[in-house]
């Protein structure tokens, strides 16, 4: 086995796949323009397992009638002429939360539907996760993608050494590094808010065009930067004062909203800092606990509203499991 587990093998159908969820520490919506970000895999998985059906079908659903347009993208472009599949997915990773829910179903199909036609390395899988998840939405960066391939910490266009790998789009590329695990535990919450990525980057993407625009990239580019180094020198009260200045940066192009606000007011006593996480407009946030006040932060996030969960990162990327 290699660092990042190596290539999803050969496998006859059927097949179950299983894939972490991802959550965003510094850097989201920025890098969709090219800046730096830092994500980690969260232990909340997505399963899905594929085996021969009769017809498509997601859930029993049928697929021309699925909501789920990362699904049918997924067939058109990886399954064009290939058999009728039954496909279950089961998740533990609540749904357009900002925590990866997504970037977690197109991996683990993926990763399903590659083991019949003999496997998939992961730098590879790593693209057709992206270019899928892209297509379904139109608009986007491959962090989701890539950090639930690898698993573990992962800086997108930062970090130190090589790349692990280089994730193509139609008008620009990002390099994918690890980043060392300080070995912190986080607490994320969700607002209970649902929210679309694609409007969400859309909304943004427009902000960033105005005259301001460069200079908040600028600054985006600067706090995610100095975030990765502060990460990786295990820096606590460095990443801090970084995330509080992230948050601020993403109320400024529009992406907070008042339910983020309260949670973030919540936490604050048995936290060192909090931001949004994701795509934001309602999603998640993510939070650094103060060591040893951890049940009380789940505490206070839940009586605020929140959907608490304790998270440790996965050094698990998407991988084959038993059907
Ligand atoms: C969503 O999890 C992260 C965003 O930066 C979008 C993307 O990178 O594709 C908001």
């Amino acid at each position: 086995m290699t660092e990042n587990g190596g290539p999803i093998p050969a496998r006859p159908l059927p097949v179950s796949a299983r894939s972490p969820g991802k959550c965003i520490v510094f850097g989201e919506h920025a890098v969709v323009r090219g800046a730096p970000e830092l994500a980690f895999a969260i232990d909340l998985y997505t399963q899905v397992l594929v085996r021969p059906g009769t017809s498509h079908r997601l859930n029993s659903e049928p697929a021309e009638e699925v909501a789920n347009e990362y699904f049918r993208t997924a067939l058109r472009d990886w399954w064009p002429d290939g058999p009728a599949l039954e496909v279950r997915s089961v998740s533990r990773i609540p749904r357009a939360a900002g925590l990866g829910s997504s970037a977690a179903f197109v991996a683990g199909l993926l990763a399903a539907l590659s083991a019949p036609r003999g496997g998939i390395g992961r730098a590879e899988l790593a693209q057709a996760a992206f270019d899928t998840e892209r297509g379904a939405q139109g608009v986007g960066s491959p962090g989701d993608t890539a950090t639930v391939v690898a698993g573990g910490y992962v800086a997108i266009n930062g970090g130190p050494g090589d790349p692990i790998w280089t994730v193509r789009g139609p008008d620009r590329s990002w390099d994918v590094r690890r980043v060392a695990d300080p070995g912190w535990v986080w607490v994320v919450a969700y607002t209970g808010i649902p929210r679309s990525t694609g409007e969400a980057v859309r909304a943004v993407g427009a902000r960033l065009e105005r005259p301001e625009g460069p200079a908040l990239l600028a600054e985006f580019d600067r706090v995610a930067t100095q975030g990765i180094s502060a990460v990786q020198r295990g820096d606590r009260a460095e990443v801090a004062r970084l995330m509080a200045r992230n948050q601020e940066l993403l109320s400024e192009v529009g992406v907070s909203h008042p339910r983020i606000e309260a949670l973030i007011n919540a936490a604050q006593p048995a936290a060192e800092a909090a931001k949004l996480t994701g795509a934001g407009a309602g999603g998640s946030i993510v939070v650094l606990p103060v060591p040893g006040r951890e049940a009380e932060l789940v505490r206070r996030l839940a009586r605020a509203g929140g959907v608490p969960t304790v998270v440790r990162p996965t050094r698990d990327g998407v991988r084959l499991v038993e059907p």
